[in-house]
């Protein structure tokens, strides 16, 4: 392995390229960089930086995090996707409250203990704002190792990332490590890039094992392939004018506490509902398909438009609000929800 001179030629880089100036790294505190940190996780700087800025707007610190609903917290994260972040740093900001005085923690341990924080995470937190020399292993960094090294596996697997984390653990300096630990970040997502990555002005091509073999392209290896399954589901959109009946999801399971319409695995669960609600003789037209994908899954949604001529018609409808396209209330949505929602904001 060649890992001497590693670090400096890192830092020098970060010196002249690196990112020095985006919002989390002006006035930087452990409440606004561990807020980024979140957000960036699965998620690129430039998707972030507006959803950052609106979030320490609204919440400039922890005690003001704590003290909100968690409607408000998913309202400003409707679009940024994996809701479960969200729903942890309303959690955290509870538990920071209760146990640490509302003051963020700067042991490992503590982090470590808060909701949605990993090792990585809590690393990148503690070293980027307060200097403590603790090793990362992000995506990009992870790209850099398994490049540099050679290292053949998918770095999901334990064993992989295991040696991973102790190759990032022996390389990572004790001084500087907040910015090395940025350089790295900022290497991986700039230059040692997934696709084409630009060896030429990386500055540890050098001793770069897939630079020196040609073989960027093999790493990092990717997860076996598990094949996306799909699934059909329907959605009932009740309006009435610029108003859509919606349900708040239960907090557990996909979209959990984001506001959603009344959601059928069939077609004829839909229709019977309908006639259960005495809306059958309301005029209804089905909307074209849309296809959401997670990870693992294809969501396909049949939209049910039914339009009702009052709002009490739908009383017995359980628990929900009436949504006013026109003047939109401050709650949680998913994607394909704010897309269907945008479709009939334009159309009515
Ligand atoms: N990805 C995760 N954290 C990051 C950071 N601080 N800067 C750039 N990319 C990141």
């Amino acid at each position: 392995m060649q890992v001497k001179g590693f670090a400096k030629k890192i830092l020098l880089w970060y010196k002249n390229y690196g990112r020095k100036n985006l919002p989390w790294q002006r006035n930087k505190t452990l409440y606004r960089v561990w807020i980024s940190e979140v957000m960036l996780q699965q998620t690129s700087v430039s998707t972030v930086v507006p959803y950052f800025n609106r979030f320490v707007m609204r919440f400039p610190d922890v005690k003001a995090l704590s003290i909100s609903s968690l409607d408000d917290i998913l309202y400003l994260w409707t679009g940024l996707g994996y809701y479960l972040r969200a729903r942890n740093l309303y959690k955290s900001a509870q538990v920071i409250v209760s146990e640490h005085d509302g003051i963020f923690p700067i042991s490992l341990k503590e982090v470590l203990a808060l909701p949605g924080i990993g090792r990585s995470t809590a690393g990148a937190i503690l070293s980027l704002t307060l200097g403590i020399s603790l090793p990362i292993l992000d995506g990009n960094v992870k790209r850099i190792l398994t490049r540099y090294f050679a290292i053949s596996g998918w770095p999901g697997l334990p064993e992989i990332e295991k040696k991973l984390w102790s190759i990032s653990t022996a390389i990572t300096p004790f001084s500087n490590t907040g910015e090395y630990n940025q350089a790295m970040m900022d290497l991986g997502s700039l230059v040692c890039t997934k696709f084409n990555p630009k060896c030429l002005v990386c500055p540890i091509h050098m001793g770069c094992n897939a630079h020196i073999h040609a073989s960027w392209m093999e790493y990092p290896e990717k997860k076996p392939r598990v094949m996306r399954s799909s699934q059909k589901i329907w959605f009932l959109l009740i309006q009435k004018g610029e108003k859509i009946w919606m349900q708040q999801r239960p907090l557990h399971g996909i979209w959990g506490g984001l506001f959603c319409f009344p959601q059928y695995d069939c077609e004829l669960e839909l229709r019977l509902s309908i006639k259960q609600y005495v809306l059958s003789d309301c005029k209804s037209y089905q909307m074209d398909l849309i296809r959401h994908t997670f990870s693992h899954l294809y969501l396909d949604i049949t939209p049910v438009v039914v339009k009702v001529s009052s709002t009490s018609e739908i009383n017995h409808y359980g628990v929900g609000l009436w949504y006013n396209l026109l003047n939109p209330p401050v709650i949680g949505l998913s994607a394909p929800i704010a897309r269907l929602l945008n479709i009939l904001r334009y159309s009515t």
